[in-house]
Parts: C-alpha cells; sequence; structure tokens
C-alpha cells in the first residue's frame, strides 16, 4: 500500500483510482486505508486528551498549516501533521485547570459517536436521510420531556446549541401568540439573562426595547414582584408580551429564575413561559438535584445543553415544547422533494435548520455511558466541587456569586473594589501561568473571575491552590 503519494492511488481492489476518487472509502470491503486513517487519527486524539496534564489548558500561539488546500492533494502522513498542529495549538478542556468556561472534557462514548455520526452523514432534515437517527432523535426528546415532568404529547428538536434553541422556542411562542406581523411584541427576560436574547430579537425584528430585563434579587432570581409590574406597564402602553423567559442557571452565578411563581403569572395572564436551562435544566435528570428546577415541568418550552455540563461533545441541545405541534406550527413548511414523514414532519420542518448532522448520536451514547447513577454522580460532584472551593474562599476580602449550581463568580470587596478590572487582568494571568484558567466576566458594571466547576479532573488540591491565590490577589493590591 502506497501511502506516501498525494492520498491513496491504489483502491482495494480496483484499478488505480483517480487521486480524488480514493479519497472516499470503498464501498466494495473495508477500505484499508480509511481504517489506517482513523485509527492513527484516533492514536493522535488519544495522546492529545492523554497527554493533557502536561500542558494548560491554552496552548502558547502556534503557526497553523496553510488553510487553502494545494494543488495536488496531501498524503495521510501530511494530513496527519496537518492535524496535529491544529491540535497542539487547541484549548484543552480535559487539563484538571480548565475551569474558565461551560465546556468540559467530553466523554468517551460521545466521542466515539461523533466519529460515527461524520461516517453515517445522514441529515436529520428529512426521515429518508436518517431513518434510524431520526426516530432515535424523536425518541431521545420524549424521553427528556417525561424525565422534566412534561405531559405526554410533549416533544422537541435537537439544535446546535442554546441559542439556537432559544430563538426557535421565542420564534413558536410568537407564532402560538399570533404576534407574528407585530413588531411592538416584547419578550421579558430576567437581568442576568443570556445574551441569546439580544440576538433573537434582532433576528426576529422586534424593537430596540423587545427584549426588557427584569431586575434580580439578591441571589440573583428574577424578581417576580418586578415582573408583574412590568407586565402592567406593557399592558398601558398596549405592547402585546410574546413571552416570559425564566433561567435555570444564570451565565455568571449560576443562579435559578423561580420558575414555580412565574409560571403561576404567566398562566394567570395566559403567556408562554420559557426556560432557558442551557446550564441548568440537566440537573433535573438527578433525583439529587431535581428539587432545584421545581416548576420546570409548567413551562411551554426548555432549553436543556448537555455539553454544558455532562460531557457530551459539542454541539448538543435540546429545545423540549409542552406541546407536540407547537414546533411544527411555526416552522413546517413540507418538503415537496423528499418522501412523507413516518411523524407527519421531518427533522427540518421542526426547527430553524434545514441539513443537520444527527448530534442525537452522541447525546443517546453519552447518556448510555453514563447511566442513571453516572449522570447523577457527574451533577452532584460538580456541585460539592463548587462548595468545597466556596468555603476555601475568604468572604472577607472577595464578594462571592454562586447559586446552587456549580459555578461561582468572585471580585475584590472592601477598599479594593474599585481595582477589580485590573486584579481580574493581573490574576488570570497569573493563574493561567499556574495551569488554572478562569474567565473574566462583566456582571453588573463590576469585573468578576469566574469558575466553572464541572471539570471532573479538578481535585480537591487543585481547588486548595486555586483558592490561596485569589486570597492573596486581593492582599497585593494597594
Ligand atoms: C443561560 C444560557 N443560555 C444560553 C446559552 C447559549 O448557549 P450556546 O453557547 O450553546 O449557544 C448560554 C451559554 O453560555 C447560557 O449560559
Amino acid at each position: 500500500m502506497n501511502t506516501s503519494h498525494p492520498l491513496f492511488l491504489v483502491g482495494p481492489s480496483r484499478n488505480p483510482a483517480p487521486v480524488a476518487l480514493s479519497a472516499f472509502a470503498s464501498p466494495d470491503e473495508l477500505d484499508p486505508l480509511l481504517l489506517q486513517f482513523l485509527e492513527r487519527a484516533s492514536e493522535r486524539l488519544c495522546s492529545w486528551i492523554g497527554g493533557a496534564g502536561e500542558r494548560g489548558p491554552l496552548p502558547a500561539l502556534r503557526v497553523l498549516p496553510d488553510a487553502a488546500p494545494e494543488e495536488n492533494g496531501r498524503d495521510m502522513n501530511q494530513l496527519l501533521d496537518d492535524l496535529q498542529q491544529v491540535m497542539d495549538g487547541a484549548y484543552q478542556p480535559s487539563h484538571p485547570g480548565a475551569l474558565a468556561h461551560l465546556d468540559p472534557p467530553p466523554i468517551s462514548a460521545s466521542i466515539a459517536a461523533d466519529l460515527i455520526c461524520a461516517g453515517l452523514n445522514n441529515n436529520l432534515l428529512a426521515e429518508e436521510l436518517s431513518p434510524s437517527l431520526s426516530h432515535l432523535e424523536r425518541q431521545l426528546c420524549t424521553w427528556f420531556a417525561q424525565r422534566i415532568g412534561f405531559p405526554n404529547g410533549a416533544s422537541g428538536v435537537a439544535a446546535s446549541g442554546g441559542t439556537l434553541s432559544n430563538l426557535i422556542a421565542l420564534v413558536s411562542a410568537r407564532h402560538q401568540a399570533g404576534l407574528n406581523h407585530n413588531p411592538d411584541a416584547v419578550v421579558l427576560v430576567s437581568a442576568d439573562a443570556h445574551v441569546s436574547w439580544q440576538k433573537a430579537a434582532r433576528v426576529m425584528g422586534l424593537q430596540m426595547d423587545g427584549v426588557r430585563a427584569i431586575p434580580v434579587d439578591q441571589e440573583g432570581g428574577m424578581d417576580v414582584e418586578q415582573l408583574e409590574i412590568e407586565l402592567a406597564k406593557l399592558s398601558e402602553e398596549r405592547r402585546p408580551c410574546l413571552a416570559v423567559v425564566a433561567t435555570a442557571g444564570t451565565t455568571v452565578r449560576g443562579a435559578i429564575d423561580p420558575v414555580s411563581s412565574i409560571a403561576d403569572v404567566c398562566c394567570r395572564l395566559g403567556l408562554w413561559l420559557h426556560v432557558d436551562g442551557a446550564i441548568g435544566a440537566v440537573f433535573a435528570l438527578s433525583t439529587s438535584t431535581a428539587h432545584l428546577l421545581h416548576g420546570i415541568s409548567q413551562a411551554d418550552s426548555i432549553t436543556v445543553n448537555p455539553q454544558k455540563v455532562l460531557g457530551i461533545t459539542k454541539t448538543s441541545s435540546l429545545l423540549l415544547v409542552r406541546h407536540k405541534n407547537a414546533l411544527s406550527d411555526a416552522f413546517s413548511t413540507g418538503l415537496p422533494y423528499m418522501e412523507p414523514s413516518l411523524e407527519h414532519h421531518h427533522g427540518g420542518e421542526l426547527g430553524l435548520q434545514g441539513s443537520r448532522p444527527a448530534e442525537v448520536l452522541k447525546l443517546w451514547l453519552g447518556l448510555r455511558q453514563l447511566g442513571e447513577s453516572g449522570i447523577e454522580q457527574v451533577l452532584s460532584a460538580a456541585i460539592a466541587r463548587r462548595d468545597y472551593f466556596q468555603q476555601q474562599l475568604d468572604s472577607s476580602k472577595l464578594q462571592i456569586l454562586s447559586g446552587p449550581l456549580h459555578l461561582l463568580a468572585c471580585s475584590p470587596c472592601g477598599p479594593h473594589a474599585q481595582q477589580d478590572e485590573q486584579w481580574s487582568i493581573n490574576t488570570r494571568r497569573l493563574l493561567l501561568s499556574q495551569g488554572i484558567m478562569l474567565s473574566r466576566p462583566t456582571h453588573q458594571g463590576r469585573h468578576f473571575l469566574k469558575a466553572v466547576l464541572g471539570n471532573p479532573h479538578t481535585d480537591h488540591a487543585l481547588l486548595d491552590r486555586l483558592a490561596l491565590a485569589l486570597n492573596e490577589s486581593v492582599e497585593t493590591l494597594h
């Protein structure tokens, strides 16, 4: 077998194939070149993950291979070297000090399923392009919906990330409210809600004040009295409310809005309630944490992002809806160039995406690898890690923002509060030099350092070191 020539010259059982054609694996027998490519690429990936502890979460700056293809295709060895260069410059979520964002290490079954997904190259656009996978997506959405407490008849769709799930939810809500052509419609979110709502409002052509922020209380949850006041104001202004969004797990501190009370208000006024559970909704799967999401089953739609804590490879987000038809009512166009779907609507008629990969595969296999007990362990360990870390921090020096989940943000308090920006820059840099990566969000006009404690490789010794560095960092301020 000649692997030094651009791509692979000899097809297994046929005449020498043109270079481009040999890039496609043989449909007649196990293609040795595909197998070798996958084996060697997998080996490099495993080494990259296995060597994570030796480097930091962020690589040093590196030169990348050319982006453009060359005149003639490159051979496997060259391609693997190109890949290696990109891998060496990648963010490393498996490093124990990778604590900056909601991007945990991926679990093994999810990585394998992503590989299979690429090889299957099915398309969730239509049933005939993904018969088993379309069915699997419906089944898994139903399972999630049931676990979250939705009634029979609930369903959902996978979307490429929480931003998209939120947008699909809002478009569906607007459709159900009969407000598709009313640019005056308003969506109410908490002051700590995610920026994806701003994006959704722009895409949907809402007015500049089409997303209104309701103040939050001390714990970071939406103030329900203020919600009622804003709703009364909207009615005076004759501006229709298209939906209220409760956040289950805010981006900076992981606070959970009082979903049950918000649901009561929505129910009384006949308003659509969306729960943005991109961070928190998965905690409803665990018996030890489900109580944190009390009231979530009263929502009309829920965003769930298993990519953010369970180690499912990106992207993995589901939008669940209480009423099955909510999605197809808003998005169904018919697909006149496809055979009918078993379920009346194709996967491409349930949301904004047309062609899309079978992201459900890595979620399904990942959950099955973890099992109920593994899910429970991952979730409760993340919260326990945050709890432990919080106890090590000196609250006389640091303002600590946290909630019941696995996120914590802090900033100097007292006489040093004014130096928050410089403190956050210097301290982040110092921590990076020690192999610990935190993020540097701004929140209510102040700069914070944020830790997301969802990384299962982070042990107490690392958290002790981190807490000590943070406590001491305040003392170095003048
Ligand atoms: C509360 C919340 N909602 C939505 C999103 C958007 O999710 P994604 O990054 O998957 O688009 C995020 C992202 O961090 C988030 O924190």
